[in-house]
Parts: C-alpha cells; structure tokens; sequence
C-alpha cells in the first residue's frame, strides 16, 4: 500500500512527481504529499484526500520549484488519515525528509527511545519515528546519510520501501526496500523512485528494481550504487528493459480504468494463452511450468493460497483441477494459512495466486509453505514482483496492467492459466486423451470472441442496474463451477458500490439465506445449461414464490429461466469449465453500472487499496 515518487536531475520535478503519483494513487488515496528541495530549501505540503487536492494545495501554498523531490500518496496504517500524518515527514532538524511504504512494527520502541533523547514527534506515523532515528544515527555515528540509513534499518522491524534526502547533501537520494515494492528509472543525467515503473515510463524505459533487502544511493553524475542492508554487500545493479508502455497505463477514452479493463478481457485472455498451446495439435507448452511437470502429476495434493478475487480464482481452479487433473485441491486464504500450523510437505505442490504479486499475506504464505518442503508455482500479473520471484516457478497472466481496484481482467486471466494447468496435468496423468484436449483447447481458443459478445450486453446490464442501483442487499447464487463466480459477483458489487452483496452456493439458500429474500431483495442467479441446471431453475422458483426479484445469468437460447427471471443476461455457450470465463462479465458490467449510478469513485473506492503490502 501507498505509492512514493522520487526525482533527481534536470527537469522540473514537481510535474513528474504529481504525475507519478496520479499514477500510483491506485496503491492508496487517504492523503499525499510532496518535499521539494528549490536550491537553499525544503518546501513541503501534504493533505489529506487524493492528489488532486493536493495539487490545489501545494500550487497555493509552495514554492513548486526544484529538480529534486519525493512525493507520497498514503493508504493509512500508523494513524488516521490527515494532513499531519501525511508524508513526507521532516526529521527534528529540519534537514531530512523520508516517504515511506510499509510498516515500522517496533516504532513504539524506538519512539521511546528517541524520546528520552530529546526528540519530540507531530505526528502518529511510524515513518517519523524512522527518519528521526536515521538523523539520530548520523548524529551519534557521526557517518554519511546511506550510512546512517543502512544502521538505522538493522535496527527495524517490518517492511518497508523509502526515500530519503538531507537537504544539506541535495545531490542525493538514498532509497531502501524491504517487503514493499521499489523501482529506480535511469535516465540520461536523471534519476526517478517509484513503488512500479508508471511513474517514468515516458522518461526511460531502462529500470532497476530493487530485491528485498537492498538499498541504494542514488547521485547525480554517478552509477548507481546498491548494497544489501545487512552486511553491506555490494551488488552489481542489473538495469532491465521496461515492456509497459504509456497507453496501458492512461484510461484511452473509457470513463475509468475498471470499464476499460472489463473491455480490455478479450485480449487479456489472447495474451494469456498466446504461445502457450496449438490447438489442433493438442499441444500445451508453458515455460514455467513444462520444467516441473513431474511435482504436478506426482502431487499428492494442490493447495492454492490467494486473497480475494484471486483466492475466487483459485476456488474455480479447484473445480477444474477436480474435475481434468484428478488431484484433490484445497483453496486457502493466505491470511489464514500463514497462521496455522498447516500440515504440508515435500509432495504437495502450492500454487499462489495474486494479481500485484505484493500482497503480504500471500507472500507469507508462499514463505512457509517453502519452510515445509512444498514446491510452490506462482500465478502472477506484475513482472518482477515479490511473488514472481519468491515462488520456484510460475506463469505469468499477461493481463498488462490493472490499475482500477476492483479487479477484473486479473481474474479471468488467472482463470485461463489455471485451466492451461489442469488440462496439462490432465492429459500427462491420462485423464483426458488428445481428442478431449483438443476440444477443450479449441473452446479456450473461442472464448475472447465470446466474452466479446457476453460485453455486447452492455447496455442491457445498464438498464438493469437503474432498475437496481438504490437496493440495500443483494444475493448472488451458482452452483459449481459457477458457484465461485457468485462470491466474485458479490465481492465486486459491494467493493465499488457498498450495496451489501453475499454470494451462496444456490443449493445454500435453504440453510438460511433464503429468510432475507422478499420483494426488496435482488437474487443474481447464474444459470448455465450444464451447470445442474434443473436443480438451479427449482432454487429460482423457491425465490420467485417469495418474491426475490431474479436477475439470471444463462447461456445463449434458454426458454426455461427466461420465463421465470426478471431479467435474463446471455452469454455465448462453452464448455462448463470455462462458462466462468463467461459468466463473470456481466456481474462486472452490472457492479460497474451500479456504482456509476450510485455517484461511487469506481477506480479508487472507500478504504480499499489495489496492492495490500501490510497483512
Ligand atoms: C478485489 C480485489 C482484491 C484482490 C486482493 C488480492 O477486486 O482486487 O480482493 O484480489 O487484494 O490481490 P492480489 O491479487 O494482488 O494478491
């Protein structure tokens, strides 16, 4: 969580810092601020809200002048959300200036410590604690800033990803990281910081990212130095070709980034599977998993460990897993996995599944599942993220970014690798023969057209969602395969819009739902043709008798529910396993419009971050 933002060089640095940090508000938006230094000063303003308050604010308020600066856009841990709390924080002197990403979780201690020493704090942050103690080191040690913050950070507990200057050094910045995410764009004669590489992609396409552990000093005129925290080891900086480009990032006419990405699916899923299969040859070929192939068929078990969306991935996974691969599968919620004491071992394969590839429980989860021997594969969206590197193999979604919060192409895509595994497994296990590969390869080959068609619905979805918009509850029920994507569909809608939303297996509703249900409530029911479709339609008229009012989801030509429902949004046919593929685009569409029409901020809602880097 929190995006930060660094330049040194040439340029002015107040534009490519606001820039940054638009670009990085998706990581959170409860406060931001920025620290410039003009040539003799420090000039800072920070606020509570979004950037674009503090745009307003800083233009009023400061000098916007100088070529070095940070700036920081804050998801709240230590301390609610308001302007003092904000980044940057000074040190007592007045002569450091540090944003930070993560959590200091033994600041109280130290605060203390630092308290008995004399100095005094404005705020309720653990980063204050932090850039008092690295001037308190320079102090006592009497050593260089890059010095004093690699003796301060052996002396903290947590995570972190920072930036810091000393304005009587302005040729410098020093950077570390630790647990959250830090990248340095190099330019010519200029430097820029930034939690992903948004922020400089139209500046450089050359980057370092920095591993756990490491930091460096970052001087004009002068190569980038990196050290490891702890014994001062250097390490030789390995500078990478960036592949984002600038229209994956912006919103390209669409009115917010979730509708773009929603449309953005077809591709998304092309790009996913590109290279990785011939169809008619019944041919799977993965990079990263073809390697280990023997640890999949071999496997005892498949434990899936995932948050959120991404574990309602993993739980379609695990009906497919079922269901082509034969291989019991269990779906774990890294938060909860990471504190039992589960019982796993060297012929459990783990898959962990995360869109951002920062999400901190997940890592952890992934940290000891690797203590106890289980060979762990990593689903991943962001290139180089924490995940992608500290999983002993994996695939990439290659979904390009996702920058609005409710995530979506990040589920289809993980959907699409998911399957690509299972029919691999599958067919090396014997459990589907070439033909059955064949066919199911050419049904994954059809569906970016098909979701296509299922986004023709659009309007459609739009009309239901006026008809809607204003309810309290909402129920979303499936079965099966499709039983995952009800939890999905309720997690968007009450993610974007606070309409409160549950999602049942349909068969559930009798043990206790089904109470809520009267002529106020709206029922999404996902109905494909094959998904026990008989059992689905009785569960339907069970809500129409205490009428629910009925919004199915159905495949292309269904008489039976048409007569029943409210509303019927249709998608094209496919085979069972891949209907999630399907089904999932209109419940997009639908929490998309409600929010919309319910005045919501769609990209960035209440609360909620888009990378979750504390646990
Ligand atoms: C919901 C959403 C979150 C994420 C979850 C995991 O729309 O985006 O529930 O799915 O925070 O994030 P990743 O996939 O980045 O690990």
């Amino acid at each position: 969580m929190c995006g930060i933002v660094g330049y040194i060089g040439h340029r002015e640095a107040y534009p490519v810092l606001i820039k940054g940090l638009q670009r990085l508000e998706y990581r959170g938006y409860d406060s931001a601020g920025i620290a410039l230094y003009d040539g003799s000063e420090i000039n800072l303003s920070k606020t509570k809200g979004k950037v674009a308050d503090l745009k307003s604010k800083a233009e009023g308020e400061i000098s916007v002048q100088g070529s070095l600066g940070i700036g920081h856009t804050r998801w709240a841990t230590h301390g609610v959300p308001n302007d003092v709390n904000s980044h940057p924080h000074y040190s007592n002197s007045g002569d450091l200036v540090i944003i930070h990403n993560g959590i200091i979780e033994n600041y109280e201690s130290l605060k203390k410590a630092l308290i008995k020493r004399g100095y005094t704090f404005h705020s309720d942050t653990d980063t204050e604690v932090l850039v008092n103690l690295i001037e308190e080191v320079q102090k006592t040690e009497n050593v260089k800033l890059g010095k004093a913050v690699q003796i301060a950070l052996n002396q903290v507990v947590g995570a972190y990803a920072i930036v810091v200057f000393n304005k009587k050094k302005p040729d410098e910045l020093v950077v570390a990281k630790l647990g959250s995410p830090l990248a340095i764009g190099i330019g010519e004669e200029e430097f820029f910081i930034a939690s992903d590489a948004s922020p400089f992609i139209e500046f450089t396409s050359n980057a370092i990212y920095l591993d756990d552990e490491e930091m460096a000093i970052v001087r004009l005129g002068k190569e980038v130095k990196l050290r490891k925290i702890k014994d001062d080891a250097i390490i030789y900086p390995k500078v990478q070709e960036l592949q984002m480009n600038i229209e994956e990032i912006e919103k390209g006419g669409y009115d917010h980034f979730m509708l773009k990405e929603i449309y953005e699916q077809p591709k998304a899923i092309k790009d996913t599977y590109r290279g990785r299969f011939l169809a008619n040859e019944g041919i799977i070929k993965m990079a990263g998993m073809d390697d280990y192939l023997e640890k999949f068929t071999q496997a005892e078990r498949i434990i899936v460990v995932a948050c959120g969306t991404s574990w309602h991935a993993g739980l379609v996974g695990e009906y497919i897993f079922e269901d082509l691969a034969r291989v019991p599968v269990e779906v774990e919620y890294a938060s909860e996995f990471r504190y039992r004491n589960p019982i796993i071992n060297e012929k459990d394969v783990v898959i962990a599944i995360s869109q951002s590839g920062e999400t901190a429980d997940t890592l952890a989860a992934i940290k000891l599942a690797k203590e106890k021997g289980a060979f762990v594969f990593g689903i991943c969206n962001v290139v180089g993220s924490s995940i992608a590197r500290a999983t002993h193999a994996g695939a990439y979604t290659h979904a390009g970014p996702e920058i609005g919060v409710a995530s979506t192409k990040a589920f289809t895509t993980q959907i699409t690798v998911l399957a690509l595994l299972a029919l691999k497994i599958g067919e090396s296990k014997g459990n589907i023969s070439k033909v059955e590969l064949h066919q199911y390869l050419s049904e994954l080959e059809a569906i970016p057209t098909k979701v296509e068609k299922a986004l023709e619905a659009n309007e459609h979805v739009k009309y239901i969602a006026g008809e809607y918009k204003d309810a309290s509850n909402c129920l979303y029920l499936g079965r099966g395969f499709n039983f995952p994507v009800a939890l999905e569909g309720a997690l968007k809608l009450k993610e974007i819009s606070y309409i409160h939303a549950e999602g049942y297996p349909a068969a559930e509703m009798k043990h206790g739902p089904i109470a809520l249900i009267d002529e106020q409530m709206p029922v999404v029911v996902i109905a494909t043709r094959k998904g026990h479709y008989e059992k689905v339609v009785s569960n339907i008229q069970e809500i129409k008798s205490r009428k629910g009012k009925i919004i199915a989801v159905v495949m292309e030509g269904d008489k039976q529910v048409k007569d029943i429902a409210d509303h019927v949004l249709e998608i094209p046919e496919t085979v069972e396993c891949l209907t999630p593929l399907l089904t999932t685009i209109p419940l997009q569409l639908l929490s998309y419009h409600i929010a919309v029409m319910r005045d919501c901020n769609v990209d960035q809602p209440r609360n909620l971050a888009k990378s979750v880097t504390v646990e």
